[in-house]
């Protein structure tokens, strides 16, 4: 048969187990990039020149070199350069933290650059430091902006991580991967597979829109 799900049927659940690798590497990428991101944002809009200049060639390594070879890097590089071994999971949040945080940094200081400059005026005219103002005034009003493209970032990311199958992580993809060859059913392990990161994308992009109409509730 073209197509034969039944192959694959006993199969199910040992694919579907990969999800919580994927789920697992994802979040907590996603908050470490979260984190890195807002960081280096904020070095980029700061007024020391020597921060500014680091985040911008950090933002430019991490984006101007494949996802894949900074996973493997870090992976395989990471015991020869400084003797330690990570975990293939630790690695792979590494990665993806890391190089999540470059993306997210781009997506924060354009948030930061669009809050309306009489807010940060006022802020000033009023006395407010300049931390309590970020923190207070500046970056919550910057989150509702960035908001889409917080959410784009993180689908991309749950997509790409599927990458994290080279260095051994057994996620959906590893797992698919792993049937076909057992089964000779590559197209329906892959189907499933490719339906499962479909589904994921699905609910962040419904996620995404609840947020915003809430947050546009609140204006
Ligand atoms: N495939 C791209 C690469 O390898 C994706 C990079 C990750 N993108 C992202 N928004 N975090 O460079």
């Amino acid at each position: 048969d073209f197509l034969d799900f039944s192959a694959i049927s006993g199969s199910i659940e040992f694919i579907l187990a990969g999800l919580k690798m994927t789920l697992q590497v994802v979040a907590l990428a996603g908050v470490l990039g979260f984190i890195i991101g807002t960081l280096l944002a904020l070095c980029k809009i700061g007024r020391m020149k020597f921060l500014t200049i680091l985040a911008d060639i950090y933002t430019s390594v991490f984006r101007g070199t494949p996802l894949v070879l900074q996973l493997m890097l870090i992976y395989y590089g990471l015991p020869q350069a400084i003797g330690v071994n990570l975990e293939p999971v630790t690695a792979a949040v590494l990665a993806f933290g890391l190089n999540s945080g470059a993306y997210i940094s781009e997506v924060i200081r354009a948030g930061i650059l669009a809050v309306d400059k009489g807010q940060r005026e006022a802020a000033m005219a009023l006395g407010v430091p300049y931390r309590q103002m970020m923190k207070d005034i500046i970056l919550p009003q910057a989150l509702k902006n960035i908001l889409p493209a917080l959410m784009n970032e993180y689908i991309t990311l749950t997509k790409e991580s599927a990458i994290v199958t080279v260095i051994g992580v057994t996620d959906v993809m590893r797992r698919s991967y792993m049937v076909g060859s057992n089964t000779y059913a590559f197209l329906e392990a892959f189907i499933f597979a490719g339906l499962i990161y479909y589904v994921l994308v699905m609910i962040l992009t419904l996620l995404g829109k609840v947020i915003e109409r809430r947050m546009r509730r609140s204006d």
